[in-house]
C-alpha cells in the first residue's frame, strides 16, 4: 500500500514524502516543484502531475506543473537611446531624515514584502490569532517582521514576529523539514509563516515559512536585438594594489570587441579614510585625482560603448543606502558617454532590467546565515531574491537612510541582479534571473591576505541581452 492514499496526504504530505512518491515512478523531483506542492496543499496535485509529465522525463521541473504558463513581472518599454534608467535617476536618494521616517520605512516594507506573501496565503493578524481561542490547534498563517531570532539551548530556532497589530514567538523544530529554511531566517525580513499556535496562546509551532521570493513561472525578458553588456565592479582606482595593465587589456580588447553597454556597480576609487591606516595601501592621497584618474580609464573605452556607473563604500558620497550619484565635482574627468545612477539602480537595456547593487549588506548576510561565505557570492544573491530585499538586515555593517518607501525592495524584479563589494566573482540563475557578482580590479590587499580573501581579479562578465547568457573574459 503506496504511503500517499488520499486521507494521508492531508496529514502526511511533507518534503521527503513528495519525493519518495516520485522515486517510485522512476521520476527525481525539483527542489522548486517540492516547495510548490507544499505550499498548494492540494490532495491529488502530486498524482495529476505524475499523469501527465512526457514519458522520457527524468527530473520533475516547474514547467511540468499543471496550469503554470510563463509570465512576466511588468511591462517592458523599448527606447532609444537604449539605456534607461527606471529607479536610482540622480537626485531620487533622498536625504537622511528623522525617526519618524523610519516608521514610515519599517511600514512599507512590511506591507509591501507582506502583499507579496499574501499572494500565496491567506494569512491572519497576530493579534486575531492569539486573542481568539478558537483559533488554538487549528491551522493558521500569520506575516510578520523577524524582530529577534536565535537558536534555542535544543538546537530548535525560535524568532519573534511582529506585525502591525501584535508580535508573538514562532518555533521552528529542528527535526521538521521547515527547519532548513528557518535556520536561515535573519533579522528584518518579513516572512509568513504556516503553523498552530500552542494550547496556552504563547507560541507558534512553525509548519511552512514563506519568504517574499520570485514566483517559480518566472520568465526574464529577452532584448529583440543585438546587444552586449560587460559587467564589472570594484575598479579601487588609487590603491598601490589597482591593476593598469589588466585595465589596459581590458579597454584593448573592447576596442575590437561588440560590447555596447559597461556596469560598474561601485567602488570606483579606493577613497579616503575607509579603513586605518588606508593611506600607506595608497598610491594616490587625493580623492579628486583618484577619481579624475578613474575618468581617464574610462576614456580609454570606445566611445561608442555606453558606461554606466553606481557608487560603493568606498566612493565618496554617504555610506546610506541609497547613496546619491557621484557629485559633479568629481566627474570633471568622465567622458560624456559615462551615465551616473545611484546604488542601487534599476536600468532597463533594450528591454533587459538590470538591478545594480554595490553589495555592502553581504557582510551583514554572511554573520547570520549558516554556511555563508565570501566564496559564495552567488548564494547571496539568491539570498537576496528569496527575501525580495538587497539588504534585509538593518542596523548592522548596512546603513539605510530611512525614505518614506523601500527602495531596497527588490520590485519590480530584474533580468539580471549585478553586484560587487566581496571581490569575488560569482554568477547565480535562480528562478530565470542572472545573478552576476563582478570580482574586482586590485589584487590582494593585506587585509585581505589577513582575513584569507582571495579575490578574483581582473575579470568581465559579458552577457548577451539576446540570451542572458553569461560568459567571462579574464584580462590577467
Ligand atoms: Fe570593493
Ligand atoms: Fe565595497
Amino acid at each position: 500500500m503506496p504511503i500517499f492514499s488520499r486521507d494521508l496526504v492531508l496529514v502526511m504530505l511533507d518534503a521527503q514524502q513528495i519525493a519518495i512518491r516520485f522515486l517510485e515512478t522512476n521520476l527525481q523531483v525539483h527542489p522548486d516543484v517540492v516547495r510548490y506542492i507544499l505550499e498548494k496543499d492540494e490532495p491529488d496535485l502530486i498524482e495529476r502531475i505524475i499523469a501527465q509529465v512526457p514519458k522520457d522525463t527524468i527530473v520533475v521541473s516547474t514547467r511540468h506543473l499543471p496550469g503554470l504558463n510563463a509570465t512576466r513581472d511588468g511591462t517592458r518599454f523599448l527606447c532609444d537611446p537604449s539605456v534607461e534608467v527606471v529607479s536610482g535617476s540622480p537626485g531620487t536618494s533622498g536625504g537622511v531624515n528623522g525617526t519618524a521616517d523610519y516608521l514610515f520605512y519599517f511600514r512599507d516594507r512590511f506591507t509591501r514584502l507582506g502583499g507579496m506573501i499574501r499572494t500565496r496565503c491567506s494569512a491572519m493578524p497576530i493579534e486575531a490569532l492569539t486573542r481568539n481561542p478558537r483559533y488554538r490547534q487549528e491551522e493558521c498563517t500569520i506575516i510578520g517582521m523577524v524582530t529577534e531570532v536565535k537558536t534555542t539551548t535544543n538546537g530548535h530556532r525560535i524568532a519573534e514576529l511582529e506585525d502591525t497589530s501584535a508580535n508573538i514567538s514562532a518555533l521552528f523544530r529542528k527535526d521538521r523539514p521547515v527547519f532548513l529554511d528557518a535556520e536561515r531566517l535573519v533579522h528584518d525580513e518579513v516572512v509568513g509563516v504556516k503553523g498552530k499556535l500552542s494550547n496556552d496562546g504563547k507560541i507558534f509551532f512553525g509548519d511552512t515559512l514563506y519568504r517574499p521570493d520570485i514566483r517559480i513561472d518566472n520568465t526574464p525578458f529577452k532584448s529583440e536585438k543585438p546587444g552586449k553588456a560587460a559587467f564589472i565592479s570594484d575598479v579601487h582606482v588609487g590603491s598601490n594594489t589597482f591593476l593598469p595593465d589588466c585595465w589596459d587589456k581590458f579597454a584593448n580588447w573592447l576596442r575590437e570587441s561588440d560590447i555596447s553597454y559597461i556596469l560598474i556597480a561601485g567602488d570606483l576609487v579606493d577613497g579616503i579614510g575607509i579603513y586605518p591606516g588606508q593611506e600607506r595601501e595608497l598610491s594616490i592621497k587625493n580623492i579628486y585625482e583618484q577619481y579624475d584618474m578613474f575618468g581617464e580609464l574610462l576614456s580609454a573605452i570606445p566611445h561608442r560603448i555606453k558606461i554606466i556607473v553606481s557608487p560603493g563604500n568606498h566612493d565618496v558620497v554617504r555610506g546610506a543606502e541609497p547613496q546619491p550619484v557621484i557629485p559633479e565635482e568629481f566627474t570633471k574627468k568622465f567622458p560624456d558617454n559615462c551615465m551616473l545612477v545611484e546604488n542601487p539602480a534599476l536600468v532597463n537595456l533594450q528591454g533587459v532590467r538590470v538591478l545594480m547593487y554595490h553589495g555592502r549588506s553581504i557582510d551583514d548576510m554572511i554573520g547570520q546565515i549558516p554556511g555563508a561565505s565570501y566564496e559564495e557570492s552567488g548564494q547571496m544573491m539568491m539570498e537576496m531574491l528569496q527575501r525580495r530585499h538587497l539588504a534585509p538586515v538593518y542596523g548592522r555593517k548596512t546603513p539605510i537612510a530611512a525614505g518614506r518607501s523601500d527602495r531596497l525592495i527588490i520590485d519590480p524584479l530584474p533580468e539580471i541582479l549585478h553586484t560587487g563589494h566581496v571581490h569575488i566573482k560569482g554568477l547565480t540563475t535562480y528562478r530565470g534571473v542572472l545573478g552576476i557578482n563582478a570580482g574586482t580590479w586590485q589584487s590582494q590587499t593585506a587585509f585581505q591576505k589577513q582575513m584569507n580573501v582571495n579575490p578574483t581579479p581582473a575579470q568581465a562578465v559579458v552577457v548577451d541581452l539576446q540570451t542572458l547568457v553569461p560568459e567571462t573574459f579574464t584580462f590577467l
